[in-house]
């Protein structure tokens, strides 16, 4: 097993995180709906900008486990901005059949505001498949993660999460990151949780 940072955009790797990413976290998620087109533009944009550190964990050619941190949260959407028309495509297809969402798109266009902390970067997303699971892998990751943002002078970053993913919730609290805020978007609640990278340290579990 080897877990690397993938700046490579041509890697086939980023596709199978995406569907990782659709197959733990759409029954939470709103970005999945659009389908995994849409969230690999959204990654290797990301990664383009320079706005992305995507750490991905390949067991011999699977992809078993990754996190996404973003550098700046407020240049989220800058890769639909850029190039709206390569996005438009994904979400008015997905609009056409479900003409509702549009409201759900507009609150997701708000979201770098939701949270009162002024902290810039964020850990987006972070799966383990389920075999994978309770070993130490989410723990690896969120680790290397705060290295490479600690090497961006990134002092720290935020996360949020569902407050009902109980397990998710404890799992940050195992490592070390302290709650911050909530606040509602689609009707549900997040709480926010921050990370100092600088006392990044291997053994995060207690
Ligand atoms: C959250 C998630 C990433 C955690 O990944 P993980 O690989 O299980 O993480 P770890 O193994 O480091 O830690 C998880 C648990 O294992 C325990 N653990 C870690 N290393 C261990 C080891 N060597 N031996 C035994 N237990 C260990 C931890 O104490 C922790 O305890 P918990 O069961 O009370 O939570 C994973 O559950 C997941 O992908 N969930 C679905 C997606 C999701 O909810 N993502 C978060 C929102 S973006």
């Amino acid at each position: 097993m080897s877990i690397y940072i993938c700046n490579n955009v041509s890697d086939n790797n980023i596709n199978k995180a995406v569907l990782l990413h659709i197959e733990h976290l759409a029954y939470r998620s709103f970005i999945t709906i659009f389908g995994p087109k849409l969230l690999a533009d959204l990654y290797r944009d990301w990664i383009k900008l320079d706005n992305a550190i995507l750490i991905i964990s390949d067991d011999d050619g699977s992809v078993n486990g990754f996190v996404l941190g973003i550098k700046n949260k407020e240049l989220l959407f800058e890769p639909i901005k850029l190039n709206p028309f390569k996005y438009a495509k994904h979400i008015f297809k997905t609009l056409y059949k479900k003409p509702l969402l549009i409201k759900k798109l507009f609150e997701t266009l708000s979201y770098k505001g939701k949270s009162k902390s002024t902290v810039k970067a964020e850990l987006l997303v972070i799966v383990t498949d389920s075999n994978n699971r309770s070993k130490g892998l989410g723990t690896s990751l969120v680790n290397q993660l705060s290295r490479e943002f600690q090497k961006n002078d990134i002092a720290e970053y935020l996360v949020t999460v569902h407050s009902d993913m109980a397990k998710s919730n404890n799992f940050y609290l195992k490592n070390k990151m302290v709650y911050t805020d909530s606040f509602i978007l689609y009707g549900t609640k997040w709480n926010t949780y921050k990370k100092s990278t600088i006392q990044n340290d291997e053994n995060t579990m207690g």
